[in-house]
C-alpha cells in the first residue's frame, strides 16, 4: 500500500477518514467536515452507538454535502491514552475498516491530534505506520481470486501541516515495516518453498542493502564440530545452513549485539514424530530466524548506529533412514555431549551450537535468541505474551520496557539450579528433554543456558506468538513477525545513541 503525506486540503473523491475522541469530542478537522455536512456527521454519530472508543468505527456512505463516497469515523479514545502504540493501532484499524471498500484511495484528515508528548506530525506518522503494518497480506498462491478482490485499497494519504516533518518521522517506521514484511513473508511461505538453502539465499539478498552475509554449509559446520545442529538435519535431504549476518553501523570499538534465531524450516518431530493433526503449522518453526532476517533488514535500511550480528540456524527435522535416533549421543561444538532422548526437542540442539558459535566467534556484549521452542509456553501464556528467560536482570528490564512500548509483550520466567539438574543425563553431559516433571519451557531454556558461556543473554520463546489465529490491530491473522518491532525498539532506545 502506498502511504503519502499532503497538505490538509479535502480531495473531491474517494474515502475520507476522520477521528473522534472518546466522549464524541471532534478534532478540528472533524469539526470542519461536520460543518460541510450541515451537521450530518454529528447526527449520524448520535444515531449510532459510537462513542469514540479506540476500537470503534462508523461508516457514513454517500455523505450529504460532500462529493466523497464515504466518511469513515475512527474512534481515537482518550487523548491521555494516545501513546505511539495506540496511534499505530488506530492506523491499523483504518486499514482494516477499508480493506473491502470499493475505492482505491483514502484521505486521512486528522492533521491535528492531541496525544501525550507526541506532536501532530509524529502522531500522524505513527498512525501511518500502523496502517501500513496492517496492509500486508499473503495471497500470492490464490490464483483464482481476482486481483481487485485481493486488495482494494491502494493508497492512503495523510493530511499534515508540516509534510517534511511527517515524512521524516515516518521514514524509520516504514523501514521497520519493511523488516516486518520480509519476516512475515518467509514465515508464511510453505515448507517446500522455504527450506534451509532457499532461506539462506533470501538472506544473501541483504548484501544489497549493506549487510555482510556469510553462509556456512554442512561441511563447514562439521569442521567446527556443530554436531548438535547437524544431527537435527541428518534425516533430511535438504542441507542444513548457518547464516551469519553482520550490520556494522556502530563504532569500531563497540562489541556487537548478537541475535540468534531457531530456523527449523519444518519440524515433523523426526523419529519422535508429531501427530498428523495441525502438523502443517510446523512450517513456522523457523520464525526465530525469520525475525533475525527482518531485524537485520530494518537495521540496514535505517542505517542504525549500532553493531549487530544476526545468526540463523537453519535445518529441517525429518524422519528417514538416516535420521537421528532417540538414544543417540552427539558432541556439540562446545565439547559438551548430549543424549538425544526425544528427536522432537530439536530447537535447543540447533540453538546450542548456534549460541556457542556466536559467543566464541564474535565476543558479543549480549546475546538474544528467538525460538518457537516449546509447546509448553503456549500452555502457560497463550498467544498474549512470549516467554522471557535471562541470566541478566538489566537486560530483562530493557527488553520488558520495549515489549510494553511495542505491544510485543514479554513475561519473564525463572531459571535456576533445580531446573538445570533436570536435564542432567545418566550417560552424557546432558539430555535434550527434562524428566517429565513439568516446567518444559524452563528446562528448555536451562539447556540453552549451558551454551551461552556466561555472556549476558536472553531467550525469547515465541512458540505461542509467532503465528496468530485471529486478526489483531497491526496484522491480519497469520505470521506476526513478533520480535522485529520489539528488537528495533530495544536497540534504538538503548544502543543507537
Ligand atoms: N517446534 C516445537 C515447539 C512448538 C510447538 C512450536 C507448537 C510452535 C507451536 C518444538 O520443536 C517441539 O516440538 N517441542 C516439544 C518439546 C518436547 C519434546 C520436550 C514440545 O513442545 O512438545
Ligand atoms: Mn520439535
Ligand atoms: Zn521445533
Amino acid at each position: 500500500m502506498k502511504i503519502s503525506f499532503a497538505e490538509p486540503i479535502l480531495p473531491r473523491e474517494g474515502i475520507l477518514v476522520v477521528g473522534v475522541y472518546f466522549g464524541k469530542t471532534f478534532t478540528p478537522q472533524t469539526e470542519e467536515v461536520n460543518t460541510l455536512m450541515g451537521g450530518g456527521l454529528q447526527r449520524a454519530i448520535d444515531a449510532s452507538l459510537f462513542k469514540g472508543k479506540k476500537e470503534e468505527s462508523l461508516t457514513i456512505l454517500a455523505p450529504h454535502g460532500l462529493e466523497m463516497s464515504q466518511v469513515l469515523v475512527i474512534g481515537l479514545g482518550r487523548p491521555s491514552e494516545l501513546s505511539a502504540l495506540a496511534l499505530e493501532e488506530i492506523g491499523g484499524r483504518i486499514t482494516a475498516a477499508l480493506s473491502n471498500s470499493r475505492d482505491k484511495d483514502a484521505y486521512v484528515y486528522m492533521s491535528q491530534i492531541d496525544a501525550m508528548n507526541i506532536n501532530s506530525e509524529q502522531a500522524i506518522a505513527y498512525v501511518a505506520s500502523g496502517a501500513l503494518l496492517r496492509s500486508w497480506r499473503f495471497d500470492e498462491y490464490q490464483t483464482k481470486k481476482k486481483k481487485e478482490e485481493k486488495q482494494n485499497l491502494k493508497s492512503l494519504t495523510f493530511a499534515c501541516e508540516d509534510i517534511k516533518n511527517a515524512k521524516e518521522a515516518f521514514d524509520p517506521l516504514a523501514k521497520i515495516a519493511e523488516g516486518v514484511f520480509i519476516t512475515r513473508e518467509v514465515v508464511s511461505q510453505p515448507p517446500n518453498v522455504v527450506y534451509p538453502e532457499s532461506l539462506a539465499k533470501i538472506a544473501q539478498e541483504l548484501s544489497s542493502v549493506g549487510v555482510k552475509v556469510e553462509v556456512l554449509g554442512e561441511e563447514a559446520m562439521q569442521k567446527l564440530g556443530m554436531n548438535a545442529l547437524l544431527g537435527v538435519g541428518q534425516g533430511s535431504i535438504r542441507e542444513s545452513q548457518l547464516v551469519v549476518l553482520q550490520w556494522n553501523g556502530g563504532s569500531k570499538d563497540q562489541a556487537p549485539i548478537a541475535v540468534v534465531g531457531k530456523g527449523v524450516t519444518f519440524d515433523t518431530g523426526g523419529i519422535s514424530i508429531k501427530p498428523a493433526g495441525n502438523m502443517d503449522e510446523m512450517k513456522y518453526d523457523m520464525a526465530g530466524s525469520g525475525v533475525v532476517l527482518g531485524l537485520m533488514k530494518s537495521l540496514a535500511l535505517r542505517k542504525a548506529n549500532v553493531n549487530v550480528v544476526g545468526i540463523m540456524g537453519l535445518t529441517e527435522n525429518m524422519p528417514s533412514g538416516s535420521a537421528q535416533r532417540p538414544g543417540d549421543i552427539v558432541m556439540s561444538m562446545s565439547g559438551q555431549t548430549i543424549e538425544i532422548l526425544n528427536t522432537d526437542a530439536e530447537g535447543r540442539l540447533v540453538l546450542g551450537d548456534a549460541l556457542w558459535y556466536t559467543q566464541d566467534r564474535f565476543k558479543p556484549q549480549l546475546m538474544i535468541d528467538l525460538a518457537t521452542l516449546t509447546g509448553a509456553i503456549t500452555v502457560a501464556l497463550g498467544s498474549e505474551y512470549a516467554g522471557l528467560f535471562s541470566n541478566n536482570d538489566a537486560l530483562s528490564k530493557k527488553l520488558t520496557k520495549s515489549s510494553e512500548m511495542t505491544g510485543e509483550k514479554l513475561w519473564r520466567f525463572p531459571l535456576g539450579k533445580a531446573y538445570d539438574r533436570d536435564i542432567d543425563s545418566d550417560v552424557a553431559d546432558m539430555k535434550n528433554i527434562g524428566s517429565g516433571r513439568g516446567a518444559g519451557s524452563i528446562t528448555a531454556a536451562q539447556f540453552l543456558q549451558r551454551f551461552v558461556n556466561d555472556v549476558p543473554w536472553a531467550h525469547l520463546d515465541i512458540a505461542g506468538v509467532a503465528w496468530e489465529k485471529k486478526d489483531r490491530p497491526l496484522m491480519a491473522k497469520g505470521a506476526t513477525a513478533f520480535g522485529v518491532r520489539l528488537l528495533n525498539h530495544f536497540l534504538q532506545q538503548n544502543y543507537e545513541g
